[in-house]
């Protein structure tokens, strides 16, 4: 559960929202929506205490019990597996514990340390994660890859899994569809309905929001506003709210009219002014309904410099793609003026791998890449967000790229994409996904390319922003090359298709729902060829000995089973040691106590001895229990090991 009483929050001077008194409760999926910069990422910080409120209380569950996803992920050795099972919490303090009482040579410890792994079982978490990286569209041999392998758009993924795997009571998902292809998005989407526990979801895809949640929280007018229902609820119910203010705005209006003109015309009429006070105080009363602001639209667009050459880049035989793996192969194309190409393929296809080559950041690894003279490029992918320097401001890297201009030319250039005031101080590192987004095309812009090169542009970008993209786009009379998964702006910029498929780069003759079908049709392949996969390796484990893995596994199991009795051997002659002792001093109270208990020893022995006996009995008796305690502690230790013993056979 998530409960706001309340709450204020702010960034720096500004305040980005106030009096924000909301709970989700079990099992709610919330969207959180609001423009670039509005604060959704910020109100996760504040939930996950990386930011205090101004005001006001947040209620949630304590910080182990909440997921949520990276918002980078680091360079890093692990597998993807490993990485994705790093998610899961108990396990890897599990496994942490483990390796700290291994370290410590204390048997007790790792005995416990064993049994509280076992229980958590980690062929289930290990099959949850494969399950998990799967539906994101991993394939089999992706698990065993190293992180730092993938692709930034792979790596977000990789969190998202992550995050996925954690068992929580609170999962905050900013923008996790960002990187995400039709299938794993259907594929999230029936996840996140099975999950049990509040989900918060921050993301500009209406129809992924339409899908996924049943409450909408709107960041509006510098609060947070609570709507029933799924996107859509929330569009009908705000143009709704928005028709009501508008009718009482308009009844306002007519009442005050009416008061005026009253007092107007009896205010100084002797008979009359009675009723002209109480009409003034009528208007004071009068509760003032604001007009609907009209929401201004924004728009932007890219004016291309003069000259332009007929032929902006040509392509060919070119292979491409990094030390030794290739990823594209015998590709010739021509990019002409005018021309505006939309590139389609699965992911991991190596459309970024193309786009890359064209623009000139990746050499081929054979073949020829020409430019035309007078080429001006502006490109646009996910990583040059990351490459501005998170100390610099908007102004100083736009004073970087035009140093010879005037100040207040550049001012000028930021304020029409919405970076004014002081803002244009602020530094990158604190700007919002999609403010960041937003300076990126502001700098695109400003060197007027005739060949725009967009890779993935709209993710952070909100709704408005998005609309001003497209509009800006079809009306750019400069070549286009464009991968995008929003199909809406492809269809309505581009005109030509291109499909990166299987290592080719080939015109696509059908329109996007052929494509689509294409994406399913291949995704069916994949899985039935590692359904076989699967088969086949099974097959070959159930023949003895024939299998390198099943060899392999053995191997293991037998290490494994080593492993436990060698932990087993010393916790066994500790418990007969014990036993021993425990016998010895069941004796010894057993005779002390029959001595106590005799009436002649009483009457004769003196005062001292018979305390010195007492005190004797207590002393062995509270070691005999001691010693109690040490058997079944190390009974247990036992009994952990050998449930080890039976999973591994
Ligand atoms: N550390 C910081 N210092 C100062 N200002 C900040 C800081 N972090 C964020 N901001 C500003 O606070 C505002 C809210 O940022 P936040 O990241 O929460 O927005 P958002 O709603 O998630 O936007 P987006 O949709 O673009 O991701 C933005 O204007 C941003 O520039
Ligand atoms: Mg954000």
């Amino acid at each position: 559960m998530l409960r706001l009483l309340d709450a204020a929050l702010a960034r720096g001077t500004h305040v980005l929202y106030e009096h924000v008194t909301l709970t989700a409760s079990d099992g709610e999926r919330v969207a959180l929506i609001g423009e670039n910069g509005c604060g959704k990422s910020s109100l996760f910080a504040a939930v996950l205490g990386e930011l205090s409120l101004e005001t006001g209380e947040i209620e949630a569950p304590a910080a182990e019990r909440i997921a949520h996803v990276a918002q980078s992920v680091l360079e890093t050795d692990l597998t993807a597996l490993d990485y994705v099972m790093a998610g899961h919490a108990p396990l890897a303090a599990a496994k942490t514990e483990l390796e700290a009482a291994r370290a410590s040579g204390q048997t007790m410890r790792e005995a416990s340390a064993i049994a509280a792994l076992a229980d958590l079982n980690e062929g289930l978490v290990k099959s949850q994660a494969l399950t998990i990286m799967a539906g994101l569209g991993f394939s089999n041999s992706d698990a065993a890859s190293k992180v730092k392998t993938f692709s930034g758009g792979w790596r977000n993924r990789l969190s998202l899994a992550r995050a996925l795997m954690c068992p929580a009571d609170l999962l905050l998902l900013d923008e996790p569809t960002n990187h995400l292809d039709m299938d794993s998005l259907i594929w999230l989407e029936a996840w996140l309905k099975k999950l049990s526990c509040t989900v918060i979801i921050i993301s500009h895809d209406r129809e992924f929001l339409d899908r996924a949640v049943q409450t909408t929280w709107s960041v509006e007018n510098g609060t947070i506003v609570r709507y029933a229902g799924n996107y859509s609820a929330y569009e009908q119910q705000s143009v709704e709210k928005m028709r009501l203010q508008e009718a009482a705005h308009k009844s306002y209006e007519a009442k005050a009219a009416h008061l005026r003109a009253f007092i107007e015309r009896f205010r100084y009429k002797a008979t009359k002014a009675r009723q002209a006070q109480s009409r003034i105080k009528m208007l004071d009363k009068l509760e003032v309904v604001e007009p609907v602001r009209a929401m201004r639209q924004w728009r932007f667009e890219f004016t291309p410099s003069e000259r332009t050459p007929e032929q902006l880049a040509v392509l060919e035989n070119v292979r491409a793609g990094y030390e030794e793996h290739i990823v594209i192969d015998n590709v010739s194309m021509t990019v002409r003026a005018g021309d505006r190409i939309g590139v389609l393929g699965v992911n991991g296809a190596g459309k970024s791998t193309l786009i890359k080559t064209i623009v000139g950041a990746l050499k081929p690894m054979s073949g020829t890449v020409l430019r035309g003279q007078g080429l001006t490029i502006g490109y646009f992918a996910q990583h040059q967000l990351e490459s501005l320097d998170a100390r610099d401001t908007p102004l100083d890297v736009m004073r970087r790229k035009a140093p010879l201009e005037r100040e207040q030319t550049l001012r000028d250039h930021l304020g029409k994409f919405k970076f004014s005031g002081d803002f244009i101080e602020h530094k990158i590192g604190t700007l919002s996904g999609g403010e960041k987004a937003r300076l990126a095309l502001a700098l695109i812009v400003w060197d007027k390319p005739n060949l725009l090169v967009l890779d993935e542009p709209t993710n952070h970008l909100d709704m408005a922003t998005r609309e001003a993209l497209t509009v800006a786009l079809s009306s750019f009379e400069g070549a286009l090359i464009l991968v995008s998964h929003d199909r809406h702006l492809i269809r309505s910029t581009c005109d030509k298709l291109v499909l990166v498929h299987e290592g080719h780069v080939e015109a696509y003759d059908g329109d996007l729902d052929d494509y689509a079908k294409l994406v399913l049709e291949h995704r069916k392949t994949v899985l039935a060829a590692e359904r076989d996969a699967a088969r086949s390796e099974k097959a070959a484990l159930e023949k003895p000995g024939s299998s390198i893995s099943r060899k392999e596994e053995r191997r293991m199991q037998a290490q494994q089973r080593a492993r436990i009795a060698a932990l087993k051997k010393p916790l066994l002659a500790k418990l007969s040691k014990i036993e021993k002792e425990m016998a010895r001093l069941t004796e010894l109270v057993n005779g002390l106590d029959a001595k106590i208990s005799d009436p002649d020893w009483y009457a004769a022995a003196q005062s001292e001895e018979i305390a010195r006996i007492t005190r004797e009995r207590g002393e062995a008796a509270s070691s005999l229990s001691e010693a109690e305690a040490q058997w079944l502690e190390t009974s247990e230790a036992i009994e952990a090991c050998d449930s080890q013993e039976l999973a591994q056979q």
